[in-house]
């Protein structure tokens, strides 16, 4: 039965589609791209010092803090903290590798290695890739991550620092994000303890040579809040903060990558539109550069010669979701939770709310959320947090614009609740998200029945 409904499909698309080109046609015929250097608007690329603009007071700080290794003093620690999208990576990077091709004529060993606390889960992981990457980039044999302790692949990397280097630059980006998995509150987050390690072992001189660490964090608060006091003693970063671009800086920025794209391709003001657009967000330009490119591959996919202020406003959608997404795949577990507590409310209330007088179909009130929070971490047996915990986590979700946070009035002086709106990403694609990200969502949604009534129940008596 089924391959008969097969070739029948097959056979009639084929009558259908006689006038189409053949696979061959297609892939040989004219290849159309409107990027003739697509890598110097991906996001990682460490572009070269005469496309990076401004920016020099901060330059100046991390070049002076790092040019003591090339004469073989120890450099001081470094902090770099800003918004997303200030330029602390590119900045930390380029003056990284420019003072080791400085070292290698000087006869200095320096190399560096970045870590992105965003993709590690642990501490163990952070130190093996740290280890790994300087084992790689000194052709050194490449021990291995399972079967050891956290401890020896310390000892392991200060081997390799005191064996074969001068100095190692490690760039711990994003270190606020690398809380790991500590379910109990009372303990510090992995980056706490990792900071406490590689600054002592400095410290006490475990190494004839040594290692500076530059952190970066777009969150100085979660940071500096997550360091037990013994941390706290030891690391003493110089502090260099970045702030966010204005909309003429964000043009120059743009201006330094135009030659990604073919010459005319871009029509007159698509890079100020783009700079604008960027500038009215957050001033990252991350974004802007982001939106540029998914301009490009629109245009790209309808086979267009240029590319419009009208395919950077489509573009705007589709990079403004993604950055949701990342967020969200990205914070701590329990913020996960606190999310999904209210994209539950929204994705099962849909009929309460959009009945109700005072309730929009894109909210969710704040006390039932919170009560679905609480529902939540009795059903996956999760350590639960405090009901100020849970507003103060919303409210940060907020400034990173997954969410938008209000207080809104019941009407008739029946007082005032705390809202959540889901603005830039609707609440069911948040579900599915988190639901990829973690089985203990899976599970709870497993039983959608339970979870809708629950969640009808509690808005019925709100
Ligand atoms: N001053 C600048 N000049 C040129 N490009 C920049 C500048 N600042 C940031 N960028 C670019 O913007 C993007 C984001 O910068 P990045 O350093 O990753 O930001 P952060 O680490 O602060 O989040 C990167 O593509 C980077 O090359
Ligand atoms: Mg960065």
């Amino acid at each position: 039965m089924r391959s008969n409904s097969c070739i029948i499909m097959a056979e009639d698309s084929d009558h259908q589609d006689s006038s189409q080109l053949s696979i061959t046609e297609q892939l040989s015929s004219e290849y159309h791209t409107v990027f003739k250097d697509k890598d110097l608007i991906e996001p990682d690329t460490i572009v070269d010092e005469d496309r990076i603009v401004g920016r020099d007071e901060q330059l100046n700080k991390v070049i002076n803090i790092v040019k003591p290794a090339l004469h073989g003093d120890q450099p001081e620690d470094m902090l770099l903290r800003g918004p997303s999208g200030t330029g602390k990576t590119l900045i930390a990077g380029t003056v990284a590798t420019k003072a080791i091709k400085i070292g290698q004529k000087r006869d200095v060993k320096m190399e560096f290695v970045e870590v992105n606390g965003k993709h590690k889960k642990s501490e163990h992981e952070a130190i093996h890739q740290i280890t790994h990457e300087f084992e790689q980039l000194l052709g050194l044999e490449l021990t291995s991550k399972t079967g050891v302790s956290t401890s020896s692949r310390y000892d392991r990397l200060f081997e390799i620092v005191d064996e074969h280097l001068d100095i190692g630059i490690v760039i711990l980006d994003e270190l606020d994000l690398l809380v790991g998995d500590s379910r109990n509150k009372n303990e510090a987050p992995a980056f706490s303890d990792i900071l406490y390690k590689l600054s002592r072992a400095k410290r006490i001189g475990k190494m004839d040579s040594s290692f500076t660490l530059i952190v970066t964090t777009n969150s100085p608060n979660s940071l500096m809040n997550g360091l037990n006091s013994r941390t706290a003693s030891t690391f003493n970063p110089t502090e260099v903060a970045f702030a966010d671009y204005n909309a003429t800086e964000l043009r120059e920025i743009l201006k330094h990558r135009q030659d990604a794209f073919y010459e005319d391709t871009l029509v007159d003001d698509v890079i100020p539109y783009t700079a604008a657009v960027a500038a009215q967000g957050e001033g990252d330009a991350r974004f802007a550069i982001d939106l540029l490119r998914e301009a490009g591959n629109i245009a790209n996919r309808r086979e267009e010669r240029t590319v419009t202020t009208n395919h950077v406003e489509e573009a705007k959608n589709q990079v403004e979701k993604n950055y949701v997404v990342d967020v969200i795949e990205n914070v701590s577990f329990q913020k996960q939770v606190s999310l999904f507590a209210a994209a539950v409310v929204n994705k099962y209330g849909q009929e309460q709310l959009s009945r109700s007088e005072f309730l929009s179909d894109r909210s969710a009130p704040a006390p039932v959320a919170h009560t679905l929070y609480k529902w939540f971490t009795d059903y996956q047996n999760i350590e639960r947090r405090s009901k100020h915990s849970y507003l103060r986590w919303m409210r940060e979700l907020g400034t990173y614009e997954v969410i938008e946070v209000n207080r809104k009035g019941r009407g008739n002086e029946r007082g005032v609740f705390g809202e959540y709106i889901f603005h830039n990403l609707p609440a069911d694609v948040m579900v599915e998200t988190l639901v990829d990200k973690d089985d203990r969502f899976r599970e709870a949604l497993d039983d959608e029945e339970l979870i809708r009534s629950v969640v009808r129940n509690n808005l019925k008596d709100f």
